[in-house]
């Protein structure tokens, strides 16, 4: 009996090939000789797998709770639910091949500017109490509203892209004024396109796509041509839209209402 088993034992428990299995298999088989004896040895090696395999987990559950970092990670999980995780779905959205210009290329003009003003026509939105407490931070809430004051990061991103598209046109904005410092022991004045230039790349950085671009061989241009025109996985932009809109604010936002501190809900 032990000696029918001895060689399961010695597969590595975490990851046996099939391979490995098949070998196991024929060397038993070899040794039984009618189909009674080799499916009894069958079920007692299903017997031995699903215990090994129970034991594993065992080990594994127990290794993962007892670990503090992954206790910590945990409970972060829980707490990270961006309030606008309803709004995210995926679809397949090929990019623009290059030289094929769109409403958002060129040099400016009012209907440039319609086109990238209009990607992000409510910047700050408003979630309900319920949605605040379960995001990764507090938030101030609304002066004369219950609910509580968030912006999404993509709006931010796009009105610092737009900002920065402006930067390469003065003739037409004008020159990108600096602003008062932002630190108080600095007097180092507020770049507002140099802001904008780093929390761009933070996020391509964040989102790091790392859809394949293919290289293709030209007749045409007798060379090897990049291609940028390929199929992303993509976040459904119209549902993204839909959320801010059905979360506007009420009311005009006024950064200078100082939350009433007698509200002990004010911050959650
Ligand atoms: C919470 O907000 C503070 C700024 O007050 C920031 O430094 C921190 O990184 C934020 N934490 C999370 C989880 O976003």
């Amino acid at each position: 009996m032990n000696q029918d088993y001895s060689p399961l034992l010695s597969v590595s428990p975490s990851c046996s090939s099939q391979d490995d299995l098949d070998k196991d298999e024929e060397q038993s088989f070899s040794t039984s000789h009618t189909v009674v004896k080799r499916s009894a040895w069958r079920r007692r090696l299903e017997i031995l797998a699903f215990l090994a395999s129970l034991l594993i987990n065992c080990v594994f559950f127990a290794s993962h709770i007892s670990n503090p970092s992954s206790k910590q990670l945990r409970f972060h999980d829980e707490l990270m639910q961006p309030p606008a995780q309803s709004a995210i779905k995926y679809e397949r959205r090929t990019f623009a091949k290059l030289g094929v210009l769109s409403k958002f290329h060129g040099p400016p003009t009012d209907e440039t500017d319609e086109a990238w003003n209009s990607l992000y026509p409510v910047g700050i939105s408003r979630v309900t109490k319920a949605e605040a407490s379960k995001m990764a931070n507090w938030t101030e809430r609304i002066p004369g509203d219950d609910h509580y004051v968030i912006s999404l990061d993509v709006f931010h991103q796009l009105h610092c892209l737009n900002l920065v598209r402006k930067a390469l046109w003065p003739d037409r904005y004008g020159p990108q004024e600096l602003g008062d410092p932002v630190l108080e022991d600095d007097d180092t004045p507020f770049d507002h396109v140099d802001h904008c230039v780093n929390i761009i790349r933070e996020n391509i950085i964040c989102n790091a796509d790392t859809t394949p671009n293919v290289f293709q061989w030209s007749e045409e241009k007798n060379m090897i041509f990049p291609h940028f025109d390929s199929v992303h996985m993509c976040r459904n932009w119209e549902s993204i839209t839909e959320w801010v809109n059905e979360h506007q604010l009420l009311t005009p936002w006024n950064a200078k209402l100082r939350p009433s501190r007698l509200d002990t809900n004010s911050r959650i």
